[in-house]
């Protein structure tokens, strides 16, 4: 046994060098050839958290969901002083950073302050916009906060990730700083009042205020340096002449003041149409879209899944010779060890940690990572319902005859199958639920749908109930097409 944990730690101590030396490429690998490579691409990936109005955030542009504000004009400028096109990729702000280093974006503009902390892994263009940070509380609560200091006792909200949480984190006393991935979410919480106030930056406190009357804005007094105040655009570590090249046009904004003159401007009239309809129903396509890459992620993840699960329990039920032995440990340890990490470490560990290697769109790595985690449980299950297979029933096969593979393919298997059968379909519903997870990398499946219908909506708890609704449906629509099948084999 001791052979064995001694194997398997020295596999993962050769898996995490390998991520490190060949997970970040030299700066002189990268300094030469970052713009020329952006140029060669045609293409321009932005990283953003399309949360934070008036930077960036969700609005329906011609019918149709889109990312908008002043960042986005700032990153289709950029683009097109380069001469390519911009792809706009939306994440959770505190996946940027990571996208950014392995490769899944060419750059963040997303609010960012060039703080030293990040400064030590990725590269800043010059600032393009200096705020300043504010506390958005519940109107009915003016009164009570002034700022940072009048929280003691209190919980203060802000996005995980950012300059602003570690403000709150260190800068107040007796209160409880609470971090959530998404500023919508935070600002649902503040609303039913599981926050006291939600800190961000001036203009997007005032964007959320200007939408809510419900809400309002107080001064923060943080104390903050100045590189936690401005925002910039971040490039890979070394990327020294794209950076160059790129704050020339930073420079020009600047110089030209697009950024007041035309830029917030522009999202100032997106966040105006964002209350004109909000009805739940003029969202159908978004929901309907969601309910699609659900419906997608669930039916490829099962089908591999199966396949993955009834290799691993063939291998995990081998004995005789060392082959079959090897095969037997290594599909423990796989079983083992993917029972043993969140589904949610294991997408993140495909999309970004494979990303090193092959770049993977998110619903690939998504689809990959929910039926390697699905075969492990699926591959219990067929293990259960191989050994629940009489030994007789093996017994007499062979006596006819017939090969190990062919009993277990003709006999065992089938049987097994009608016994694990409602284990199958709890499996399949599980996975039509636990798909949401994939949210965290961008792919617009149900969960993702609804975070962007409350950012462009401003309402929090009518699009939670859409989607609940909508995976009950789902969920009870796929039991009851599991469960006529389950009679029929029971009758076949
Ligand atoms: N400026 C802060 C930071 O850089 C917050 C940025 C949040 N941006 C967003 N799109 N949610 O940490």
């Amino acid at each position: 046994m001791k052979k064995k944990i001694g194997l398997l730690l020295a596999m993962l101590a050769a898996l995490v060098m390998m991520v490190g030396v060949f997970g970040n490429p030299t700066s002189a690998q990268a300094a030469d050839s970052s713009l020329a490579k952006i140029q060669k691409k045609g293409v321009l990936v932005m990283g953003t958290s399309p949360d934070y109005p008036p930077y960036e955030f969700q609005a329906t542009v011609k019918g149709k969901s889109a990312v908008v504000g002043m960042d986005v004009k700032i990153g289709e400028k950029v683009a097109k002083d380069l001469g390519v096109k911009l792809k706009i990729k939306s994440m959770s702000f505190d996946s940027l950073l990571v996208a950014l280093q392995t490769g899944k974006v060419d750059m963040i503009i997303s609010g960012m302050n060039p703080t030293p902390a990040r400064r030590k892994n990725v590269d800043f263009t010059h600032t393009y916009y200096k705020g300043g940070y504010e506390i958005v509380i519940n109107k009915t609560d003016k009164g009570k906060y002034k700022n940072k200091d009048s929280f003691g006792g209190g919980t203060l909200g802000a996005q995980t990730g950012t300059t602003q949480y570690n403000a709150a984190k260190k800068q107040t006393k007796n209160t409880k700083v609470k971090g959530m991935t998404s500023q919508s979410d935070l600002i649902l919480a503040l609303q039913s009042h599981k926050l006291d106030g939600v800190a961000m930056e001036k203009p997007s406190a005032e964007a959320y205020v200007s939408n809510n009357k419900q809400l309002a804005a107080i001064p923060s007094n943080f104390s903050m340096s100045s590189s936690a105040t401005s925002s910039a655009i971040a490039f890979r570590k070394g990327s020294t002449s794209l950076v160059n090249k790129v704050n020339q046009t930073v420079d020009q904004i600047k110089k030209e003041n697009l950024v007041k003159k035309d830029y917030l401007p522009a999202a100032g009239k997106y966040l105006k149409t964002n209350t004109v309809n909000t009805s739940m129903g003029h969202y159908w396509k978004a929901f309907l879209t969601g309910i699609e890459y659900t419906l997608i992620i669930t039916v490829c993840s099962v089908f591999f899944g199966f396949i993955i699960g009834v290799l691993l329990a063939l291998a995990r039920l081998g004995k005789g010779n060392f082959l079959k032995s090897l095969l037997r440990w290594i599909a423990t340890a796989y079983v083992e060890f993917i029972r043993g990490t969140p589904m949610m470490v294991q997408v993140m560990f495909v999309y970004f940690g494979l990303g090193l290697f092959v770049n993977l769109p998110a619903l690939t790595s998504g689809i990959i990572a929910i039926s390697l985690n699905s075969g492990a449980y699926v591959a219990e299950y067929i293990r259960g319902g191989i050994n629940s297979v009489d030994i007789g029933q093996t017994e007499a096969a062979r006596s006819l005859g017939m090969s190990n593979g062919e009993t277990m393919r003709f006999v065992v298997l089938p049987q097994a199958l009608k016994n694990i059968w409602p284990s199958l379909g709890n499996e399949f519903i599980t996975l039509i639920k636990d798909s949401s997870i994939v949210s965290i990398i961008g792919v617009t499946e149900l969960i993702y749908q609804s975070n962007i219908v409350r950012s462009d909506t401003y309402r929090g708890v009518a699009p939670i109930v859409v989607i609940m609704v909508l995976y009950f449906i789902l969920t009870f629509t796929a039991s009851r097409i599991l469960n006529y099948f389950e009679r029929k084999m029971q009758h076949a």
